[in-house]
């Protein structure tokens, strides 16, 4: 299971808060997925992107359902044998969805917006399996500090491993058709940590997949 693209959060029913994802990373790990020969489910926010040959796409707007896409599925019979964490899930929603478009003259010379936080998918996943399968991926997307960043979310989201990337980098992360990613992978209390060079997304996802077919568990067992 691959989870992809931004989520929308609605202020109202003309706007919402999103992030500059563009989903291409996570249809590329499905896309590689299927052609692998894996069923894949691709549960996708708002992108305009082509569902992969081979590929369930299940399409969500916000992280609370995603989060309802998601989360069951560690307790179907049998779990997905690996859940990526692509998507850019939005930490935060507005406090009140306003049922009718928010008027300029109402809301003064400075509006704010209420936020409150979301359901973090990932977390919550990594504390529903506590070490056995799925094999669970989270990302991390950083400006700074993306080792230490990356080494904490790995850690802390109870994830087998985590492709970290920098998203202010030249060709790299949101949008782009390229991207460098470097692949942490928990052993025990050690991480192995996997830099790759700057490349399409189709080539990180299947980069990414030669890391972990070695730690999925094999058909039959
Ligand atoms: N994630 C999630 N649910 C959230 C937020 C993030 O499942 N509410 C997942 C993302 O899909 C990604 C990982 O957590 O796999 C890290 O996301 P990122 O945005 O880099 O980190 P945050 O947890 O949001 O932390 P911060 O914003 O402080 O960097």
């Amino acid at each position: 299971m691959v989870t992809a693209g931004p989520t929308y959060e609605a202020i109202d029913p003309v706007r919402f808060i999103g992030n500059r994802s563009s989903g291409k990373m996570g249809f590329a790990l499905a896309e590689s997925a299927a052609r692998r020969g894996a069923q894949v489910t691709l549960v996708a926010g708002p992108v305009a992107l082509e569902t992969p040959r081979g590929v369930t796409r299940k399409n969500v707007e916000s992280a609370r359902e995603m989060a309802q896409a998601v989360l069951p599925l560690v307790e179907q019979n049998p779990p997905p044998d690996c859940i990526v964490m692509a998507a850019a899930v939005a930490d935060h929603r507005p406090s009140e969805v306003s049922a009718h478009k928010r008027k300029k003259q109402d809301l003064g010379t400075s509006p704010t917006i209420a936020l409150v936080e979301n359901p973090d998918i990932l977390r919550a996943l990594g504390v529903a399996k506590q070490g056995i399968a799925p094999l669970l991926v989270g990302f991390a997307a950083e400006t700074q500090d993306l080792d230490a960043y990356a080494r904490r979310k790995l850690r802390e989201k109870g994830c087998d491993v985590l492709i970290a990337n920098n998203v202010a980098e030249a060709g790299s992360g949101f949008g782009s058709d390229t991207n460098r990613v470097t692949i942490l992978v928990r052993r025990g209390d050690d991480i192995d940590v996997v830099p790759l060079p700057l490349m399409p997304k189709q080539e990180v996802a299947q980069h990414i997949w030669n890391q972990l077919l070695p730690l999925l568990p094999r058909p039959g067992s």
